[in-house]
């Protein structure tokens, strides 16, 4: 049995420095638990002279990618540069030579996942990324060790912390989301740039991760309807509150005779549900399956420890496999093999909050509208009047029952083209989880 294990890490940002950090804080627990030495011998580093502020010796440190993707010695390539490319390149090279993959990388896995594990079975090496989607939280693991022996029938996950923290704080302090917005920068739990975080693009590609995994479809995320936060506001907000809801960027993916329908969207989260109390940077998978039933799965959806833990786990697993010269047993996490159809959305509750001006007839043409497309309201509430550009104006929050949200979107064009300006603004739309 090989004791050692080489790993060569590709990165050295944030889940880099928590990977190696975590690994020297419990290598002794591990190396007594496994019987394993796992060492990072070598790190890519474009530029090895700056501080990145923890002490790993400078031997260490190759600016040659090269250096890891052909070292021999090396068995586990851990990639934690990010991005799609060159990081799928990368890995491909990697796996090609012979070497097992761990990455982080949700967007080259929505990206190429499917290229990757099959060049990992062609090459009878492993891939792993249970880091991918949500962070250090064993969901993927769990999905296909423990819960293999479950169909699910939907599986609903907060998969962003920034935008959790986000919405958790506008509803704590009746806040806008602008001003949050640059309170999460300054603590570091959103980006310079959160185009990716708050327009629902990161938790989309962790959709279609999980939509492989749970349902076995292959729906890159591209195919997945995806809404974000920027148009939540602190009207929504104190409405779900009033109404005992609370605002969360859910994930959802849903199974019902044989179709499969998935989105990303702003959802009034009853706060009865166990994900309404997910809160801040916090993220939450909740799966439902046909012998387990409901389970939900609660942690840190990022950060260098948390997401370094999973990084590991997953580099175990790996070294196990390889220490017993297993890792030509690969069985792909991925799977794209099911019956089910894949059909992008579908129909839900939906909030419309809508500004008005206020005059007689408004509301009844508005309706009609609805009702001649065959959209069915189940209230309407009338807030409080202002005035905007000199016209007096009222809000009227709508919910909506069960539609497909394309279907909504264009009767919303319909009255806003309406003449005379039925509508001043359409403000924000959500869903409604019941
Ligand atoms: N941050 C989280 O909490 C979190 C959670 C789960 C998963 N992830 C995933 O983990 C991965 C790493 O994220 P991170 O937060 O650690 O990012 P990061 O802090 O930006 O670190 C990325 C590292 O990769 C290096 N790098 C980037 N492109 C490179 C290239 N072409 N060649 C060589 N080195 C390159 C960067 O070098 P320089 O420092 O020189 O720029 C940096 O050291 C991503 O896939 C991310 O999606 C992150």
């Amino acid at each position: 049995m090989k004791k050692i294990i080489k790993a060569g890490m590709l990165g050295i940002g944030n889940i880099g420095k928590g990977t190696y950090q975590a690994l020297e804080m419990n290598h002794s627990k591990i190396e007594e638990t496994t019987g394993l030495d796992i060492e990072i011998v070598k790190i890519l580093n474009r530029d090895p002279d700056r501080d990145r502020g923890i002490d790993i010796p400078k031997s260490k440190y190759t600016t040659d990618v090269l250096e890891i993707l052909e070292d021999p010695e090396i068995d586990i390539v851990i990639e934690l540069i990010g991005g799609i490319e060159p990081a799928t390149a990368y890995m491909a090279k990697a796996l090609q030579n012979g070497k097992s993959v761990v990455t982080a990388n949700k967007a080259a896995i929505a990206a190429n996942g499917k290229y990757l594990a099959q060049l990992a079975q062609d090459n009878h090496v492993l891939l792993r990324f249970e880091a991918a989607v949500a962070g250090g939280i064993p969901i993927l693991t769990s999905l296909t060790t423990a819960l293999l022996s479950n169909k699910f029938s939907s599986v609903h996950g907060i998969l962003n912390g920034t935008t959790n923290y986000i919405l958790t704080q506008m509803g704590d302090h009746g806040k806008d989301y602008a001003e949050v917005l640059v309170d999460a920068q300054q603590k570091g739990f959103a980006e310079a740039d959160p185009t990716a975080d708050v327009e629902g693009i990161d938790a989309a590609n962790k959709l279609s991760i999980l939509l492989s995994l749970v349902f076995g479809v292959d729906a890159g995320p591209d195919m997945i309807p995806t809404y974000g936060i920027t148009t939540v506001g602190k009207e929504d907000i104190a409405f779900a509150r009033s109404s005992g809801y609370k605002i969360k960027l859910l994930a959802s993916a849903h199974e019902a005779d044989g179709k499969v329908s998935a989105n990303v969207e702003p959802a009034m989260v009853p706060e009865r549900h166990p994900l309404a109390s997910v809160d801040n940077e916090f993220n939450a998978v909740f799966v439902t399956g046909n012998a387990v039933d409901n389970l939900m799965f609660y942690g840190r959806g990022a950060g260098p420890l948390p997401t370094g833990s999973a990084v590991l786990g997953d580099v175990i697993g790996v070294a196990r496999k390889i220490a017993k010269d297993s890792a030509y047993d690969n069985v792909p996490q991925l799977r794209y093999d099911s019956d089910l159809e894949y059909i992008g959305e579908g129909e839900n509750k939906y909030y419309v909050r809508m500004t008005v001006p206020e005059r007689p007839g408004i509301l009844g043409q508005i309706t009609t509208i609805f009702g001649k497309r065959g959209i069915s309201i189940e209230t309407v509430e009338q807030k409080t009047s202002s005035i905007q550009d000199g016209i007096q104006t009222v809000p009227l929050i709508f919910i909506f029952l069960e539609v497909k949200k394309s279907a909504l979107l264009e009767a919303l064009d319909e009255i806003q083209i309406l003449k005379d300006r039925v509508v001043f603004s359409v403000d924000n739309i959500m869903r409604v989880v019941q």
